[in-house]
């Protein structure tokens, strides 16, 4: 009997996970591959976009091997990105110009505060974002400055630009379809959320032709199909593309304005839904599009953290403290608390309310009696505070309480991360039964897309709540916790001369 099923894929930063959903939205297959992090040099950070390509093939081949899934029982295809990473490449021969610069890559960082001192009120107002390296902006200019060939194509009117969505659906379509999503192009710094186009004021400012830039669409429709030769046989609707966050958001049924979700991956990523009208931020938090339906924006504040997960991978990987993630939560509770400990994990300086990209990491508070243990957990309590600032100055600057919190990502398996975020934030947390929110959140996109789902008030009975946390933790605790925090940030800032 031939079966349906929704394929989301959700390209993250350090892998492609592909994840097969049934007709009654269970999740029925994922496939996963890992993505080569490319170093050049300090605070660079890149990817071999064709290995991007390539892993999307993997992740879903893998996915459908293991149901047997035929390529014509895939219904539709939803993709989530990256965010802000670039790739250009030559349209006549599909070969990229250079490596994919990722959103970590801090290459141009001198070259956004020179920018930030002339046109912040210009890029702050046009976009919602404040000037930085994080954004594809000024990584589309390095490239173009910097990579002769790069300048070369376009003037012959011969190259293309765009974010991981853009390139993916290019290859996927055999270069037929050059295409972005609202909630993407808003990640770019180059998008006037007012006029919903790309902004050419901006796009001179950094000499960049507006013809290498992907036609912006809505969140959900269908762009094109994927070539079956191509795509592993696969010839489907490809309807539905966002960034990972956004799509978390969506995963997670926060469409109600006010609501508010938190991925804890290589990042944390807050948003929170602000309905139909941008809202801006005097402290730090980023305006975003949160997707874009039949010409409509939603919008969001974004607060993202650099590094969550990825401290506790260089717990693994760097200091060799722990074999894997999943040690650290027996450790932290084997701790007891974190004996004084503060670690600020600004490896690529701190994000959001912060934006001090000269930051670097920081322990503070060692003594002789500092164990592993003790620095297994203050780099788990280190996710839960950030995740705190930032949502503190969104409660403020948007005037709604947040009442609860919705999570999702690796990282909500740690029962004591859990715990203790809700212990600092002081309100419950909410984790669903399908935590790959952002796979899920993109195949609703795709099944809207095709004219499955009319509205997003219809995906939202399919969410599921799994697990709960209620806060335990007394005031003082939290706050002497949160005064000591906020002391070993402001030491590790402004540290790269
Ligand atoms: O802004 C970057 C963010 O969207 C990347 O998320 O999950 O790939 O680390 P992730």
């Amino acid at each position: 009997m031939t079966k349906k099923y929704y394929l989301g894929i959700d390209q993250g930063t350090t892998g492609t996970t592909a994840i097969l959903f049934d007709e009654n939205w269970t999740l029925a297959a994922r496939g996963y591959k890992e993505i080569t992090q490319i170093y050049p040099r300090a605070g660079w950070v890149e990817h071999d976009a064709i290995e991007v390509w390539e892993s999307i093939m993997s992740a879903t081949r893998q996915a459908m091997l293991l149901v047997g899934a035929m390529p014509k029982e895939i219904t539709c295809i939803g993709l989530d990105h990256e965010g802000e990473t670039v790739v250009l490449w030559d349209k006549l021969t599909g070969v990229p110009v250079y490596n994919a610069i990722v959103w970590q890559d801090r290459r141009t960082a001198r070259h956004a505060d020179e920018l930030s001192e002339k046109y912040a009120d210009l890029v702050r107002n046009n976009t919602g974002l404040i000037i930085d390296s994080y954004f594809s902006a000024t990584k589309i200019q390095w490239i173009l400055d910097n990579v002769p060939e790069a300048g070369e194509l376009m003037k012959k009117g011969q190259l293309l630009a765009g974010n991981m969505d853009a390139w993916l659906i290019w290859k996927m379509t055999h270069g037929k379809v050059h295409i972005t999503d609202a909630s993407t192009a808003s990640r770019t710094m180059l998008f006037n959320i007012h006029k919903g186009e790309w902004d050419q004021d901006i796009l001179d400012l950094l000499h960049i032709d507006r013809s290498v830039m992907p036609t912006i669409c809505d969140s959900a429709m269908i762009y094109g199909y994927s070539d079956a030769m191509d795509f592993m046989g696969i010839r489907a609707p490809i309807s539905g593309v966002m960034v990972d966050q956004q799509a978390a958001l969506f995963g997670q049924n926060c469409i109600t304005s006010g609501s508010v979700k938190t991925t804890y991956g290589t990042g944390c990523f807050m948003l929170m839904n602000t309905g139909d009208k941008p809202i801006y931020s005097p402290n730090g938090i980023l305006t975003t599009v949160a997707w874009q339906l039949n010409g409509k924006c939603s919008y969001a504040l974004d607060g993202g953290i650099y590094i969550s997960g990825a401290a506790t991978q260089w717990l693994r990987d760097g200091l060799k403290i722990i074999k894997s993630a999943a040690e650290t939560e027996a450790m932290a509770r084997q701790a007891g608390d974190n004996g004084g400990v503060y670690f600020v994990p600004s490896f690529t300086g701190l994000a959001a309310p912060y934006w001090d990209s000269y930051a670097r990491g920081m322990m503070i508070g060692i003594t002789g009696g500092t164990t592993q243990e003790h620095i297994v957990r203050a780099t788990l309590e280190s996710t839960a505070y950030q995740v705190k600032d930032v949502l503190d100055v969104m409660e403020k600057d948007s005037g709604v309480p947040i009442t609860t919190m919705r999570c999702d990502g690796g990282a909500v398996a740690n029962q004591f991360l859990m715990q203790f975020q809700s212990d600092i934030l002081g309100i419950p947390l909410e984790i669903p039964e399908i935590t790959d929110t952002t796979a899920l959140g993109a195949a609703y996109m795709a099944a809207m897309g095709i004219g499955e789902f009319s509205s997003p008030e219809e995906v939202s009975h399919f969410w599921k709540i799994s697990r709960y946390y209620e806060p335990r933790m007394n005031k003082d605790q939290r706050d002497s916790l949160l005064f000591n925090w906020h002391r070993a940030v402001e030491r590790s800032q402004h540290w790269i001369l």
